[in-house]
Formats: C-alpha cells, sequence, structure tokens
C-alpha cells in the first residue's frame, strides 16, 4: 500500500467507482488506510475481489460491487445494497472512466457515445444515487475525477475532453445544490499519470507529454490519491465546486 496522507475517516464510508486499477483502486488503498470503509464499484469481478482482498488483508475493510457506472439500473440496485449495508455514505469519489482516442474527423458515433456514458453520465448517475443519503446526514463529500484534457483541448480527444469539461461542469453545479446540506463537490484534474491508460501510448506522445510538464515527469496514482484524501477530508470543509489540477504544472 502506497505512502498515504494521514487524515480521519473513521466511520466514514467511501464509494469509489472504477476501482479494480490505477487510479481508483489507489484511491480505495488510501481510504480503508485511513480508517474508512470502501465500496468498491467495478466492472471486472476477478480484479475488483483482488482490490477488496488486498485491502481487506492490510487491515482494512472494503466490498465489492459489480457495476457498470453508465447504466442507470445498475447503479440504483448497487446504491440499495451498499446503503443497506453500510447504512450511509459519506464519500463518492466518481473515478471510472475510459478514452476512445480518434481525430473528430473519424471518431465513431459508439466511441463518442460510449466515452460520454461512462465518463459524464456514469458521474451524474452514482451522484443522484448517492447524494440523498449525504442530504440525510447533512454531510458529504463528492469528489469527481476530471482531467486536465477538461481544461484544455488535446487533439485526438474531442470525446474524452468534452466529457471531463462536462464533469467540472456538473461539479459546480452540483456543489451549488448541495452547498446548503454541507455536501462539498469538488473535481480533481490529473495530468498524465502512470496507469494502464496511458501505459498504451505510443512512446513519442508520451515523450510530448514529459516534455510539457515543467515538473519533467509523470505522476503515480499516490498523487492524485492524496488530493483525493484532502478533499474528502475535514480539513477541506469550505472548498466547494472547485477544480484541483494535480498534473506537474502541465496547465500552468
Ligand atoms: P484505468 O483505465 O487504469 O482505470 C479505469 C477504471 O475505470 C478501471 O477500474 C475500469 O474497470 C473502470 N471502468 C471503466 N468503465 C467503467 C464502467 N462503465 N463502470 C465502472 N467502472 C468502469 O484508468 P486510470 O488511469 O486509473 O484513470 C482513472 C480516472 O482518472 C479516469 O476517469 C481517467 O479518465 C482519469 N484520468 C487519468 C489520467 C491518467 O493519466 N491516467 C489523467 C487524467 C484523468
Amino acid at each position: 500500500m502506497g505512502n498515504f496522507l494521514q487524515v480521519d475517516l473513521k466511520e466514514k464510508t467511501a464509494v469509489v467507482t472504477g476501482a479494480t486499477r490505477g487510479i481508483g483502486q489507489t484511491i480505495a488503498e488510501a481510504f480503508a488506510a485511513n480508517g474508512a470503509k470502501v465500496a468498491c464499484l467495478g466492472t471486472n469481478a476477478e480484479r475488483l475481489q483482488q482490490t477488496v482482498d488486498a485491502i481487506n488483508q492490510n487491515g482494512g475493510e472494503a466490498v465489492a460491487y459489480i457495476c457498470n457506472v453508465a447504466k442507470s439500473d445498475e447503479v440504483e440496485k448497487n446504491a440499495g445494497k451498499i446503503l443497506a449495508r453500510f447504512g450511509k455514505v459519506d464519500i463518492l469519489v466518481n473515478n471510472a472512466g475510459i478514452t476512445r482516442d480518434m481525430l473528430l474527423r473519424r471518431l465513431k458515433d459508439e466511441d463518442w457515445d460510449d466515452v460520454i456514458a461512462v465518463n459524464l453520465r456514469g458521474t451524474f448517475l452514482t451522484t443522484r444515487a448517492f447524494c440523498e443519503s449525504m442530504r440525510k446526514t447533512k454531510q458529504g463529500r463528492i469528489i469527481n475525477i476530471s482531467s486536465v484534457s477538461g481544461l484544455q483541448g488535446n487533439p485526438g480527444q474531442a470525446n474524452y475532453c468534452a466529457s471531463k469539461a462536462g464533469v467540472i461542469a456538473f461539479t459546480r453545479t452540483a456543489a451549488l445544490e448541495l452547498a446548503n446540506r454541507n455536501i462539498t463537490v469538488n473535481a480533481v484534474a490529473p495530468g498524465f499519470i502512470e496507469t494502464d491508460m496511458t501505459a498504451v501510448l505510443n512512446d513519442v506522445v508520451k515523450q510530448v507529454a514529459k516534455d510539457k510538464t515543467p515538473l519533467g515527469r509523470f505522476g503515480q496514482t499516490e498523487d492524485v490519491a492524496n488530493a483525493v484524501l484532502f478533499l474528502a477530508s475535514d480539513k477541506a470543509s469550505f472548498i466547494t465546486g472547485q477544480v484541483l489540477p494535480v498534473d506537474g504544472g502541465l496547465t500552468v
């Protein structure tokens, strides 16, 4: 398990989508390391179980829920199960995301639709499903994983950029709608982070990304998880509707 920021998340229940690998898996580990109970959502049953087993073997408490966040019925069904088991949800991290990169003149309808469905619709569906519990307890933290691609254009990612910019606009509006129940909603915008998602990029693209990053290196999943831990903590109680880039200075 990583070397994480220490915050007090005892008695908290956190939901993390896309927790089977990469950034989501590290966020789930970071929450568990700080005492939260973690509901891990993902579509790959085997990898999801591995994430949960690793957390439980390290003294944490995690439960697996197979759930495609783009599907309204699956989100509602799993939200019901999670609330029945844990009684409440205090923290929601909308991390599940996909890319289908292609120059827009060759971009297929389904590659546009799939990316919007997982990245943007998924964020909406889970937020709608879990915010009612937070409204009842008059506290909550929602953290949406956007991207630097939601803050600036990136050739070959019209679908992804639109979805991640949409996540930022959604974050701001949800923050306004939920503020009167003491629920904060923020976004984290990672730059180039070393995960399976970025491992598939060719060496030229990777070098360009590194060259554009003032700190001259790629981020690790722990860099994103630590920002999420802070936003999920009591220390961030006066921050809402904001976007925190974790990008080595890429968007400066
Ligand atoms: P990844 O591809 O390693 O992991 C994505 C996770 O989302 C996996 O667990 C996958 O199973 C899950 N997922 C995909 N579709 C799903 C669905 N329909 N329902 C539920 N779960 C689903 O990607 P990575 O790098 O860990 O990315 C995590 C988030 O961070 C994504 O939202 C991504 O867009 C964002 N991000 C990543 C960056 C990077 O450089 N790796 C940079 C900026 C943002």
